[in-house]
């Protein structure tokens, strides 16, 4: 269910909350092609992106993604295209063994560096054990998708959309949320970001009360998420479940993501999520996400 309406139909109804109003109900449109119908010069656009994305530290604010983000969103882009145009799609294909595989970012801290807020066992586990496994299983159903792309197989293409979302959505998430903490973040943003804050939430406690409580009211695993509605021009605060990428499923661009799995914060916390997202507003990167919001606006 879930695999095919990654790759054949708008995404389902967004699950914005507040700020700038309701998320957008599809996918965010992919540059160059359209919902269902791409045109084989996208699909080359996504060959050019697999071939082109090395993995990559997240530690300079990109608007709508990074490189591994857009290399994710390529992949459906190309499937997309596959899906109207798979027999113009097969020249194209021979190139795809130069892919570089995605990599696990280095943490720009140590693991040790946010305590007492988040405890170095938390981090280390979280990063090296957690995003490690979505990045190696995000290579291997590349692997496999393209595999089955050469072949023309489109019930693999479409058994894959399933993992492909999980653990591309995994290694998007976790690459922007280690570049959102810092050793010293904390306090308040300032300027255009402030600004907006104060425009789309009516201040910055608001803004944080709002974006605690969506983050805590997650239902099981998932991530709270403050976005900027491009169409818009305003801030939004959403929840998304298990790892569902912020942009890829609501088309709101990610700006701070609030990781609320219980590998993020149980062996500190234990089931008290509330005490988490309690500390974490002391390891706040205000910097790293001004930057990203910043990047949107241009
Ligand atoms: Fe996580």
């Amino acid at each position: 269910m879930v695999s095919a309406t990654l790759l054949l139909m708008p995404q389902g109804p967004g699950r914005g909350l507040g700020g700038g109003g309701i998320a957008p109900r599809a996918a965010p449109p992919l540059s160059g092609s359209g919902e269902q119908g791409a045109e084989p010069s996208a699909a080359g656009s996504a060959l050019a992106a697999q071939r082109g994305s090395p993995v990559h530290s997240e530690r300079s604010a990109r608007c709508g993604g990074s490189d591994s983000e857009r290399s994710v969103v390529g992949v459906t882009m190309l499937s997309r295209a596959a899906y109207s145009t798979s027999r113009k799609l097969v020249p194209a294909l021979g190139s795809l063994g130069s892919r570089q595989k995605h990599k696990l970012p280095d943490l720009p801290y140590d693991y040790g560096a946010l305590e007492p807020h988040i405890n170095a066992q938390i981090m280390e586990l979280h990063h090296s054990k957690h995003h490690a496994a979505y990045v190696n299983n995000l290579n291997v159903t590349e692997e496999k998708y393209l595999d089955a792309l050469q072949k023309g197989d489109v019930t693999t293409q479409i058994s894959l959309q399933s993992a492909l979302k999980f653990n591309g959505g995994g290694h998007i998430n976790h690459t922007i949320f280690w570049t959102n903490l810092s050793p010293n973040g904390g306090g308040e943003p300032t300027g255009e970001l402030l600004e907006a804050i104060i425009r789309d939430f009516g201040s910055f406690a608001k803004f944080k009360e709002k974006l605690t409580a969506v983050s805590a009211g997650v239902q099981g695993s998932g991530w709270g998420w403050l976005g900027f509605n491009k169409e818009r021009g305003r801030l939004q605060i959403a929840a998304c479940p298990n790892q569902d990428p912020l942009q890829g499923t609501t088309g709101l661009i990610p700006l701070l993501g609030i990781d609320v799995w219980e590998h993020a914060y149980y062996l500190q916390y234990k089931n008290v999520r509330p005490d988490y997202l309690k500390a974490i507003w002391n390891v706040i990167n205000w910097q790293n996400v001004t930057e990203r919001y910043v990047a949107c606006r241009k």
